[in-house]
């Protein structure tokens, strides 16, 4: 099996083929222009920079182009970073850029039994009808199954969406089943289809990148707009139950500042919106266990998405280190208020080149 990027020690000489996820044209404070990157496998994404003997016009390679990209591992911040020697084309077609995707780790067809079969549970017909008619018909069931939950911070991967879902319908139903005041159809259909306008967000074949659609609406709204072209394909569905399952999509977030237009104002809305949160946080420091799970010490890096460090040392017998997801780059915020787990500031526009040296990304 081919090497991954993020199997390449420091200092080790690199020669892969992978996706081009972003690349921009930079200077440092010197006026000394240099390449950066991201460059992407099936591992994930890495960094990467170039500060000598290349074209300029390799800055405008599209995302999602494959490269063969030769270098060395290097280190950035104590975080692997490919020094860029040269990069080429390799021949049209020899490569599927989904080839070098990652995926999920869980099967795919169980994970699609497994949606079919909440679906069917859903007591209430027209919802039962709704959500049957949206998850069977084939475009909107492969743009779900293989659309990432995220680019960077949790389930960023083929298949990360659904995987997200199922485990947000989980908690989610969980919770509910505690209160018999709370109506379980809605908020089984509410963690089903919280997220849906993400498999327009993200575009899957350059690496996650997201949509011009996703950037100008983002996945909230285009989620009611998916779910509004369903229900009006269902004869007769009660307005109400339309308002509040929309209401879910657009509460989820749970604050106006982290990009809900509404907050939860049902039970259900909360309970999704919670339970989104905990998968999103829960997978994302999965994934930090799993990269950091060789370097010494009982604590991870600083996670600057959650303001802490955590602890990853097992302390009952028989347990190993946690953590089998694959590993992800590091998560990026500023200090403030904790943000949701979703929502993760993209690589090259943050604005934040001022406050580290020479432009590098943090
Ligand atoms: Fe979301
Ligand atoms: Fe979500």
């Amino acid at each position: 099996m081919k090497k991954l990027l993020r199997d390449h020690a420091v200092g080790e000489a690199v020669d892969c083929i992978c996706l081009l996820a972003a690349v921009q044209a930079k200077k440092t404070r010197k006026d000394k222009p240099y390449l950066r990157f991201e460059f992407g496998d099936a591992g994930g994404r890495v960094p990467g920079v170039m500060w000598e003997g290349f074209d300029e016009q390799l800055a405008g390679l599209p995302p999602g182009e494959v490269v063969r990209v030769l270098g060395r591992m290097d280190q950035w911040e104590d975080r692997p970073q490919l020094a860029v020697q040269s990069i080429h084309l390799p021949p049209p077609g020899s490569y599927q850029p989904t080839d070098l995707l990652p995926s999920s780790e869980r099967n795919l067809e169980q994970m699609l039994g497994e949606l079919d079969r909440i679906v069917e549970s859903i007591k209430f017909a027209p919802l039962r009808k709704l959500l049957g008619g949206m998850f069977a018909h084939g475009d909107f069931r492969n743009s779900f199954s293989r659309a990432p939950a995220a680019k960077r911070w949790h389930q960023p991967y083929l298949g990360g969406l659904l995987e997200h879902t199922l485990n947000v319908h989980y908690h989610a139903l969980n919770m509910a089943g505690r209160y018999p005041q709370v109506e379980l159809d809605m908020v089984s259909a509410g963690a089903l289809v919280h997220d849906i306008g993400k498999t327009v967000e993200y575009n899957v074949e350059d690496f996650f990148n997201s949509s011009t659609r996703g950037r100008l609406l983002g996945h909230l709204v285009i989620g009611v707009e998916i779910l509004d072209s369903w229900i009006r394909k269902v004869e007769d569905f009660p307005e109400e139950a339309g308002w509040h399952l929309k209401h879910v999509i657009l509460s989820h977030h749970g604050h106006y500042e982290f990009g809900s237009p509404v907050v939860p104002r049902t039970l259900e809305a909360l309970i999704v919106h919670f339970a989104d949160d905990l998968d999103a946080k829960i997978n994302g420091v999965l994934r930090i266990y799993q990269r950091e799970s060789r370097d010494p010490g009982d604590w991870t890096s600083y996670v600057r998405l959650m303001e802490r460090e955590f602890f990853k040392s097992r302390v009952l017998p028989g347990g190993e280190t946690a953590g089998e997801s694959p590993p992800a780059g590091p998560p990026e915020a500023k200090p403030g208020r904790t943000r949701p787990a979703e929502e993760q500031p993209d690589f090259f526009d943050n604005g934040d080149d001022e406050r580290n040296r020479e432009g590098f990304p943090q």
